[in-house]
C-alpha cells in the first residue's frame, strides 16, 4: 500500500483523486486548509515527519484568477511559497511530489498546441504565482512531477456548472468567441496522476483530455449532453465574458511528453464531459 498525502483534498482535483483511487492500493492522508495550511512551513514539516507519506499530491492553491488579482500577496503565498514548503518537506522525507499547475503559465498568444518545451510567459497574477510554485518545486524537490492542465471541471463550481445553472434560470449566456482550449475532467486528470506517481519518470508534463474546442463549442456540447435546447448564447469578445476574461485566449496544451513516450491514453474531451454530465444527473 502506498501512503499518499493530498493537500487541498476538498477541492475539485483533490476530491476527484479520492474518488478514482482504489483504497486497496493507497493509504490516503487528506488535508484541507482548516486542518493544515500549506503556507505554514512548520506545520507542513511536522505533518511529514509524523506521517511520512511516500507521495505528496499538492492540490492546494488559489485557482481563481479574480481572487489572485484582488489579493496578489495571498496568491504568491499559497501558490508560490505554499508549494515551496511542500517541496522542502517532500525532499526531507524522500517523498515524490506532484504539483498541479496550469496553462496560465503561458501567455496564450500561440496558435499551435503548447508543449512542455515551450517558453513560459504568464500574464496574470494567477499564472505568475503558479509559475513561481513550479520553480520552487523544481528547485527543492528532486522527485517531482509538475502536471499542467487546463479548463478543469470536477466537483464544485466550474464552467460546466456555471453554464447549467445559468441555462436553468433562463439567463442568456455571454460566451467568448475567441478562446480555445481543451476541457478536462478532474477525474481524467486524477487517473493520470495516479498512473504517473507509480513511475519514476520525473519532470514536467502537460495533461489534458484529447482534442480541442472553442468556448462556444464547449458550451453547446454541455447543453446538448444535458438536453437543454432553449438557451440563448451571445458570442462576445473574451473581455466581455466573465468566465473567460481573465484567462489566455489560446489554452491548448500538447501532451507532448506523454505522446513521445507513447505511454498513456487520455479520453477525448467529449467522452469525459459526457461521463461528468451523466454523473451530475444521478
Ligand atoms: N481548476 C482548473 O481549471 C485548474 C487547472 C489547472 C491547474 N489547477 C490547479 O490545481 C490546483 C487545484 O485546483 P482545483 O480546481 O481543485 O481548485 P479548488 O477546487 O479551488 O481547490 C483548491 C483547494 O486548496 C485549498 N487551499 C487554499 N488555500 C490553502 C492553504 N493555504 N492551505 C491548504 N489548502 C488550501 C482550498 O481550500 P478552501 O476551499 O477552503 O479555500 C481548496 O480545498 C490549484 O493549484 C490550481 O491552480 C486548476
Amino acid at each position: 500500500m502506498i501512503k499518499i498525502w493530498i493537500t487541498g483534498s476538498t477541492g475539485q482535483i483533490g476530491s476527484a483523486i479520492n474518488k478514482v483511487l482504489n483504497p486497496r492500493d493507497y493509504k490516503v492522508l487528506d488535508t484541507d486548509d482548516e486542518v493544515l495550511d500549506i503556507t505554514n512551513l512548520e506545520q507542513v514539516l511536522n505533518f511529514c515527519k509524523t506521517n511520512r507519506p511516500e507521495v505528496i499530491i499538492n492540490c492546494a492553491g488559489i485557482a481563481n484568477e479574480q481572487e489572485c488579482s484582488k489579493n496578489p500577496e495571498l496568491a504568491y503565498k499559497v501558490n508560490g511559497l505554499g508549494a515551496r514548503n511542500v517541496a522542502i518537506a517532500a525532499f526531507k522525507i524522500n517523498a515524490k511530489i506532484v504539483q498541479i499547475s496550469t496553462d496560465d503559465v503561458f501567455d496564450g498568444t500561440n496558435d499551435l498546441p503548447i508543449t512542455e518545451f515551450d517558453k513560459t510567459n504568464p500574464i496574470t497574477v494567477y499564472g505568475k504565482s503558479k509559475l513561481c510554485g513550479e520553480n520552487f518545486v523544481k528547485e527543492f524537490a528532486t522527485k517531482h512531477f509538475i502536471i499542467r492542465s487546463s479548463w478543469v471541471y470536477g466537483e464544485g463550481k466550474n464552467f460546466v456548472t456555471y453554464i447549467l445553472d445559468k441555462s436553468r434560470s433562463r439567463e442568456h449566456l455571454k460566451i467568448a468567441k475567441n478562446q480555445v482550449g481543451t476541457p478536462t475532467s478532474a477525474k481524467e486528470l486524477a487517473r493520470f496522476i495516479l498512473y504517473i506517481i507509480n513511475t519514476n519518470e520525473y519532470g514536467t508534463y502537460h495533461f489534458t483530455c484529447t482534442g480541442r474546442c472553442s468556448r462556444i463549442e464547449f458550451t453547446k456540447e454541455i447543453l446538448r449532453l444535458a438536453n437543454i435546447s432553449n438557451t440563448v448564447i451571445n458570442e462576445v469578445d473574451k473581455i466581455d465574458s466573465e468566465y473567460s476574461m481573465n484567462h489566455p485566449s489560446y489554452a491548448v496544451l500538447d501532451n507532448f511528453i506523454i505522446r513521445l513516450e507513447n505511454e498513456y491514453k487520455a479520453k477525448s474531451w467529449q467522452d469525459a464531459l459526457s461521463e461528468y454530465i451523466k454523473e451530475l444527473a444521478t
